[in-house]
């Protein structure tokens, strides 16, 4: 399905990354890995890099060969990270590094972004996030402070996934003229090392949500949506987020809404 395609996956070196560089490979394709961490296998390129530091993106970024078919913007901490850390990481540190980049993808290029069932909530939060929209590396703390995103367990993370999820439809066209499209792919909880972070963060809520789930994901579950975005197979597929969660968002739609 990725035959002779060079794609960059960030956070390779552990859990769903480390999954869809596997995948990947055993589709044909190339990995080109970005991890702080070496990964143990799956790459046929590694480039250590610090994804909450500007000028570690900027390293990498020069070192980076051009061309690549596809971008997987995998790596992220979890909630219980500090918040500053949390929002660098999995949204600022994304963007800056995407942005930095596309000039030099392939034309017809795919990228794809990992957010999370915890971004689905980006109605509620639409102010927070159009002010969000340029923050920069040295920028957080102050946004931390001012929507006092600390006193809410956990608000960093959902904050960061919610404006993934916005800034993936508000992509929808951006590459068009070049084929260049950008997609998100919103796990439930998933079994990988941070999956207790999860469950520490959201208490009774995991319970309740593992009490209507037959189980939780695996990284297996989630790889392959990657790669099915990754691939030619999905070149009108724009803008979305999809959910990869055994039901979750359907169940609480249904619920929601007396269904
Ligand atoms: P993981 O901890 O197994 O993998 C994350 C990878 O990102 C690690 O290899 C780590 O070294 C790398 N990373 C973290 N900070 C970095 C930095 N500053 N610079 C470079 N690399 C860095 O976690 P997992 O579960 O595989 O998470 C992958 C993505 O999936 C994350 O974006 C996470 O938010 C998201 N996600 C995870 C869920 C879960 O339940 N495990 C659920 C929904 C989304």
């Amino acid at each position: 399905m990725l035959e002779g395609k060079k794609i960059i996956v960030t956070g390779c070196s552990s859990g769903i990354g480390a999954e869809t560089a596997r995948l990947i490979k055993s589709h044909g394709g190339m990995v080109i890995g970005i991890d702080r961490n070496e990964p143990a296998a799956n790459v046929d390129t590694f480039f250590q890099a610090d994804l909450s530091s500007k000028a570690s993106i900027d390293a990498l970024v020069k070192a980076l060969p051009k061309g690549a078919d596809g971008l997987a913007n995998i790596a992220g901490v979890p909630p219980t990270a500090p918040a500053d850390l949390v929002i660098q990481v999995n949204l600022v540190g994304l963007k800056y590094l995407t942005g930095k980049i596309v000039d030099d993808l392939a034309d017809g290029a795919s990228i794809v972004n990992l957010a999370s069932l915890a971004g689905a909530g980006w109605q509620n939060a639409v102010d927070q996030i159009k002010d969000a929209a340029t923050l920069d590396f040295d920028e957080v703390n102050d946004f931390v402070e001012k929507y006092k995103i600390k006193e809410t367990q956990g608000r960093s993370y959902f904050f960061a996934k919610e404006a993934l999820v916005v800034w993936t439809m508000q992509n929808r066209w951006t590459w068009r003229d070049r084929g260049i499209r950008m997609n998100a792919v919103s796990p439930g909880a998933v079994e990988t090392p941070i999956l207790q972070d999860f469950l520490d963060t959201l208490g009774k809520k995991a319970e309740e949500s593992r009490k209507v789930m037959d189980r939780w994901g695996t990284p297996e579950d989630i790889a392959p949506v990657l790669v099915f975005l990754l691939s030619d197979m999905t070149p009108w597929i724009r803008g979305v987020n999809i959910p990869v969660d055994g039901g979750q968002v359907a169940n609480v739609m249904c619920n929601m809404n007396g269904l």
